[in-house]
């Protein structure tokens, strides 16, 4: 008899024998489910001992979605202790400026990427190892782009610099029909959250006032926790308008 291979999410199974369970690929966790509670901790580690006590003290305060960045050597080892640590942290890989790095992060466990530009071999790594990603823009230009090139879900950086709400408002003209979300990041604050999340083309914002350097450096997980708190509850306060 041959044997009949059915695959599930969960499993591979035989109806001869075998069961052979596998880790479902990064991909099964979808850009919805890492936007849903509409805010992203970045946080940038120096010290990999670090990672699992951040990210314990953002889960502490409600948070169960934070980006390392690829800018110190700490990083890869962070999101890979984090991953194997936490699963209830969906845990993904900030400034990723080349292709390479998108890799070594997809293979330390990263479940979702963000760039602060628009670099298309960068794009081309996170397309082929299927993950979530939110490329970053700041132009009319490089939204059109991004679409262009099948990205919905883009990073608006930096915000703030960048003309904040007003200029998220004025991109809405005319790309609101298109579906675009934005997710802005870049002077973001418990005081400023709520006017972004007033835009219906805002589906998170994103920020490291929560997890700044010198509170990770420091080991201030109850700072963290409590500045964690503080945004989720401001959020909960603002209406979904997307
Ligand atoms: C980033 O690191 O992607 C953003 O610059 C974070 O901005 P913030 O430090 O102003 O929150």
């Amino acid at each position: 008899m041959r044997p009949v291979i059915r695959v599930t999410r969960g499993s591979i199974s035989s109806s001869l024998t075998a069961t052979i369970v596998y880790h479902p690929p990064t991909y099964f966790m979808n850009t919805e489910s890492i936007l849903k509670q509409r805010l992203l901790c970045i946080a940038v580690v120096d010290d990999p001992e670090a990672a699992v006590p951040l990210a314990e003290a953002l889960l502490a305060g409600g948070l169960r979605t934070m980006e390392i960045p690829f800018r110190t050597a700490a990083a890869a080892d962070s999101i890979k202790r984090i991953r194997r640590t936490l699963p209830e942290m969906a845990i993904g890989a900030g400034t990723l400026l080349a292709a390479e790095q998108v890799q070594r992060a997809v293979d330390a466990g990263a479940q979702f990427g963000v760039s602060p530009g628009l670099d298309e071999s960068v794009l081309a790594a996170a397309h082929k190892n299927k993950i979530p990603f939110f490329p970053g823009v700041m132009t009319p230009t490089e939204t059109g782009r991004a679409l262009d090139l099948g990205w919905k879900y883009l990073k608006f950086f930096p915000a703030e610099a960048a003309g904040g709400v007003a200029m998220l408002k004025a991109l809405a003209g005319p790309f609101a029909h298109t579906g675009v979300k934005f997710v802005p990041t870049g002077g973001i604050n418990a005081a400023n959250l709520p006017n972004y999340l007033a835009l219906p083309q805002v589906a998170a914002i994103g920020g490291s006032w929560m997890a700044g350097r010198k509170l990770v450096a420091e080991k201030a997980w109850s700072k963290i926790t409590a500045l964690t708190a503080e945004a989720i509850k401001v959020i909960s306060a603002s209406p979904v308008k997307n």
